[in-house]
């Protein structure tokens, strides 16, 4: 019943606002009434205007008398632009702000504590897309705009009603019944008109993400590359064509049901004129009441009464996307786990985990087993697609195993919060970020409580060999990165890679997580990373993920993910010997490397 959901949400808004400026709800309410006695008042204003006239002219009223109606007129010529157009507009603006930052405020929180799985699904981000960029449209309409509006409407009407029972009773059954038919007819013809809406979000979000791109700098350097941002256009005007039919095929069903619909009262206004007139002539009613009852039966009576039923009508499109904030809100949250200490240990050890992305029916990861003992640096090798960043993304707690289990220093990873399972792990992630902020932030959000130890951050730094090219920056580490912004300095991609991994240097984590971390250095940058890796992890525990089997040379351990699983494990020299999957990559990739170490010696010349 949306009229128990209605109210349930006035309750909201309302207790938001009344929380930080009472004043304005208050105000809200008061201007409604005002505004909706306004009609019921002009149609008395406007009956004396004219019989008053009358009466002066005949010399039958003082002037000084008749001076209020005239008085009372202009008043009423201007109170409906003040009310409305300075009034209203200005508490409509205050409340919305108000609402406007409760709601963001209370919607960031949510999105910190919410699981990372619905970053990554099309169902959730619908939900959480709904809820951040239409609740707001869905609460003007609801909170400010309806009561002031529609409420005012309905006083006006129930006014407008009064005063046609006042004439004649049965007056009532012509005016009402037309009404009645038309809204009948109208609302029939538009009964899913809210399911046809809805259906827009995907539509519009198929020509809305390509837009994006269009407009993306990365995306429109390749676009260009490929030369092929015609055929994105082409794809885009298509598919807003698309959409664009379908709006109008719905608009023109609508629109038609609509002037069908509105006929109806214009018959019935005629009508009724026509019957005043006989009572005006029968000497029922006065010569004013004739011409502002006209008035109003001829335009504003309908308004209003159709203003009114509005609310019912609309508020059940409006209250279903305002119900997407409780949605939103109910989307589960990261488990908050037990444990408040650290683990006693930080060995880490995966029991034969199983899982696949909600949603899809192909398992990633069949029974992964592998101990890491602390302080061990190892690497893991894999071809492409094979679940190694997704098991790091569980090793994360981003996502939880369908079955097994993970554990670090013998608990159950699932045991930690949030907040302590951030401080054990310092990641670099094959697909990073790159910040608008600057290169001292960009370091910094490593270890939040460190963001202002100029000291820890430069050691981030250092170990990220960031130091070298920081030091060529006028403003060193406050100089703006990215482009984002005037001022900004833009990185190449192997820099950017320095930063992330100085970034996981910060707060001296006790698990290093490297996803690629050479992918985007030269083979020389590369052969430097790796012989300062393990001065870099020092004692920490630290999984790299490479494609470049160099480098796996200088971890303890090797595990080569296949199928799911672990399928070798041992060191370089072992798993050569073997001759299985890790000496066929590595034989692949022999040619490269030999020709790289002749690049270094050249260089070291
Ligand atoms: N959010 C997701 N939803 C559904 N499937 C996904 C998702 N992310 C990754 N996958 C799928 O999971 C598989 C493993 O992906 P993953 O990124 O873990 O591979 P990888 O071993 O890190 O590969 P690479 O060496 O290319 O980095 C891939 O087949 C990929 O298509
Ligand atoms: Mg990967």
């Amino acid at each position: 019943m949306p009229v128990r959901r209605v109210f349930g949400a006035y309750r909201d808004l309302i207790g938001i606002i009344w929380a930080e400026a009472p004043v304005m709800v208050v105000v809200t309410f008061a201007l409604t009434v005002v505004n909706g006695l306004l009609t019921p008042l002009g149609v008395y204003v406007h009956q004396q205007v004219f019989d008053g006239g009358l009466q002066v002219a005949r010399g039958e009223m003082a002037f000084s008398d008749y001076a209020v109606f005239l008085v009372l007129f202009v008043l009423l010529a201007i109170l409906p632009t003040l009310i409305g157009g300075y009034v209203f507009t200005y508490v409509e603006k205050r409340s919305l702000l108000i609402l406007r930052t409760a709601y963001k405020s209370r919607m960031l929180r949510k999105l910190k504590t919410m699981k990372y799985e619905h970053f990554e699904s099309e169902a959730s981000a619908e939900i959480i897309d709904k809820a951040y960029h239409r609740l707001e449209t869905a609460v003007r309409h609801l909170w400010p705009m309806y009561v002031h509006w529609r409420g005012s409407a309905l006083i006006a009407g129930l006014g407008s009603l009064a005063w046609v029972a006042g004439i004649k009773w049965w007056l009532l059954l012509t005016v009402l019944i037309p009404y009645f038919i038309e809204t009948w007819i109208v609302s029939r013809k538009n009964a899913n008109i809210y399911n046809e809406l809805e259906t827009y979000w995907n539509r519009e979000r198929r020509y809305t993400l390509l837009g994006g791109y269009l407009r993306d700098r990365l995306l429109a350097r390749e676009m260009k590359a490929y030369g092929n941002a015609g055929y994105l256009i082409d794809t885009y005007v298509r598919r807003l064509n698309e959409r664009n039919r379908e709006y109008e095929r719905y608009y023109f069903k609508h629109l038609r049901a609509l002037l069908f619909g509105s006929n109806i009262s214009k018959f019935s206004s005629i009508l009724n004129v026509v019957l005043l007139l006989v009572l005006f002539v029968g000497g029922d009613i006065t010569v004013g009441l004739f011409i502002a009852m006209s008035r109003l039966l001829f335009g504003e009576l309908y308004h209003h009464l159709d203003g009114a039923a509005g609310f019912l009508k609309w508020s059940g499109y409006h209250i279903n996307t305002y119900e997407y904030k409780d949605k939103f809100f109910a989307l589960s949250d990261e488990p908050e786990g037990r444990e408040t200490e650290p683990p006693a240990s930080y060995d880490i050890e995966f029991r034969d985990v199983w899982f696949r992305y909600p949603g899809t029916d192909r398992d990633i990861l069949k029974g992964l087993t592998f101990t890491v003992r602390a302080g061990e640096k190892v690497s893991i090798v894999g071809e492409n697609g094979e679940g190694k960043s997704t098991m790091i993304k569980l090793l994360l707690g981003l996502y939880t195993p369908d079955r097994g289990e993970i554990r670090i220093g013998g608990r159950n990873l699932a045991d930690f919060p949030p907040h302590v399972r951030a401080k054990l792990f310092g990641t670099v992630f094959q697909d990073f970020q790159r910040y608008s902020l600057t290169l001292r932030e960009n370091i910094g959000i490593g270890d939040i409580d460190a963001m202002d130890d100029e000291g820890k951050i430069r050691r981030a730094a250092g170990k990220g060999r960031v130091h070298e090219f920081a030091e060529k920056f006028e403003k060193g580490f406050d100089t703006l990165l990215g482009r984002d912004f005037e001022g900004g300095v833009d990185l190449s991609g192997g820099q950017w890679q320095r930063i992330a991994i100085a970034r996981a240097m910060m707060g001296d984590k006790p698990i290093l997580i490297l996803d690629e971390p050479t992918s985007q250095l030269d083979p020389i940058a590369e052969a430097e990373l790796c012989r300062e890796f393990a001065e870099m992890v020092e004692d920490r525990t630290a999984i790299m993920i490479t494609h470049r089997l160099g480098s796996t040379m200088i971890t303890d351990r090797i595990f080569v993910i296949d199928g799911g699983r672990v399928a070798e494990e041992g060191t370089h020299g072992q798993l050569m010997r073997a001759g299985g999957i890790y000496a066929r990559m590595f034989n692949a990739q022999k040619q490269w490397y030999r020709r790289e170490e002749g690049k270094e010696a050249t260089v070291r010349v």
